[in-house]
């Protein structure tokens, strides 16, 4: 009874740990993607090319151009957590971490 168990209890960890690790960036790029359309769509687009009315009439730039590629990832979690230009700051409603997820999510964006 016992050993049965064990048998079918070690390899359902293993099971699960194996899962968690492939889906793990799977998840945090899902938080960015949701988090993305909910607070920063409205300005830069779905896309990220900043196509939207509110985008155009604020001059944001398009995530693929030259000017935000060579921006530092410094610079760009700069701009989410303290704001820049009309771009209201974001350091009290998103954490760090989310933060700098987001900064990767905006660079896949821009492939
Ligand atoms: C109210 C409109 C608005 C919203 C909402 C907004 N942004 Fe922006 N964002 C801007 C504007 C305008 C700029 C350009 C500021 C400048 O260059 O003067 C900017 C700049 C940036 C930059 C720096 C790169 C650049 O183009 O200069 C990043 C990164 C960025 N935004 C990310 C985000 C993220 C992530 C969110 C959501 C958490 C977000 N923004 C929400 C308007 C917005």
């Amino acid at each position: 009874m016992r050993r049965n168990w064990t048998t079918k209890f070690i390899p359902g960890i293993g099971l699960l740990v194996v899962a968690t690790m492939f889906c793990a960036p799977a998840k945090a790029d899902e938080k960015s993607a949701a988090l993305y359309k909910q607070k920063c769509a409205a300005c830069h687009g779905v896309d990220g090319k900043g196509e939207t009315a509110t985008g155009k009439a604020m001059k944001v730039k398009e995530f693929a151009s030259e000017e935000v590629k060579k921006m530092s990832d410094e610079d760009l979690s700069e701009a989410i957590s303290k704001g820049k230009g009309k771009m209201p700051a974001y350091a009290k409603s998103m954490k760090p971490d989310d933060i700098k997820a987001m900064v990767a999510y905006i660079r896949s964006m821009a492939k």
